[in-house]
């Protein structure tokens, strides 16, 4: 075998391309038009104020810093970053996510956050950011068929730090999928690529990124067992009495009581990659 010869673009395409049809909901950014799901998402992470403190670490935002962040959900990071910088470019495509990012910045006073409603993918650096920034990153969002294509967009605008926030192995909603797809669906569930394609690819263009990995909890927590149902029969687009089942019985044996709430207990390894760009 010719390693030197695999591109690890194709890689990363074929991949998205398989995951994308197996969950066939939709791509990464659409699935968060709703904003009822973008508020639920912030309180979410809201919740675990150590992964936010984490990036904030990672990035070391000063003062004056300007800072990039590609597909921003509802304000996860771009907002707690505005606190302590001097600029924030949040872009994000997804409507209801940027509306509660909108109404997240407004709620804390924030005024030097822009919010660009785009996909990576279409926007023009030229119209719609700042001609560089001192930190670029894009966390959990890669959502991006031509990862190769929008990591050179992503340094074309820094000066500093490009950092990407992304996941190894097998995460905890793709291993529900894997267990119900061949019962819901009649077929393996394929998962997205990962940071091991990331890597390589990365390094196919000499860049030899910072690696650091984290096992994270992603318990889903649910106030009964019909909000838990509901959520799950929306997210996989379950419609006869069969998969209400098939989702049933795997609700019932994995979901564990716990202080008078519904948890579905999973990890996720997130796997973070960084690196500087000369300015
Ligand atoms: C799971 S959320 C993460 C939000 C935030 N970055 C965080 O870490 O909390 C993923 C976000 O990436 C956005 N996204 C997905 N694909 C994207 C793309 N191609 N360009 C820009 N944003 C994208 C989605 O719309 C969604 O808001």
């Amino acid at each position: 075998m010719n390693y030197n010869s695999i591109d690890w673009n194709e890689v990363w395409k074929q991949q998205y391309e398989i995951n994308i049809e197996a969950r066939g909901r939709g791509d990464c950014a659409t699935i968060w038009d709703s904003k009822k799901k973008a508020r639920e998402f912030l309180d979410r992470s809201n919740n675990n104020p150590g992964r936010i403190q984490g990036v904030i670490e990672i990035l070391k935002p000063k003062k004056q810093s300007s800072i990039l962040d590609v597909g921003a959900g509802p304000g996860t990071l771009a907002v707690p970053l505005a606190e302590v910088a001097g600029h924030v470019t949040a872009v994000e495509p997804s409507n209801g996510m940027a509306d509660v990012m909108i109404d997240y910045a407004a709620q804390k006073g924030i005024s030097n956050l822009d919010v660009v409603r785009k996909k990576w993918e279409d926007i023009d650096p030229d119209i719609d950011l700042r001609d560089s920034y001192d930190i670029v990153f894009a966390s959990h969002s890669l959502g991006m068929p031509d990862i190769k294509e929008s990591i050179e967009k992503m340094i074309a605008v820094a000066s500093g730090k490009v950092c990407l926030f992304w996941f190894g192995g097998i995460t905890a909603w793709e291993q529900r999928m894997i267990d119900l797809w061949p019962d819901l669906y009649g077929k393996e569930y394929s998962c997205g690529p990962k940071a091991d394609v990331l890597f390589n690819l990365l390094y196919s263009m000499d860049i030899y990124p910072n690696v650091e990995s984290g096992v994270f909890n992603n318990d889903s927590k649910y106030p009964d067992y019909d909000t838990a149902f509901q959520e799950f029969k929306d997210q996989y687009g379950i419609s006869t009495p069969k998969q209400e089942s098939v989702l049933n019985d795997y609700l019932k044996k994995s979901l564990k009581q716990e202080n008078g709430h519904y948890i579905l207990p999973g990890t996720t390894t997130g796997v973070r990659l960084w690196w500087d760009v000369e300015g």
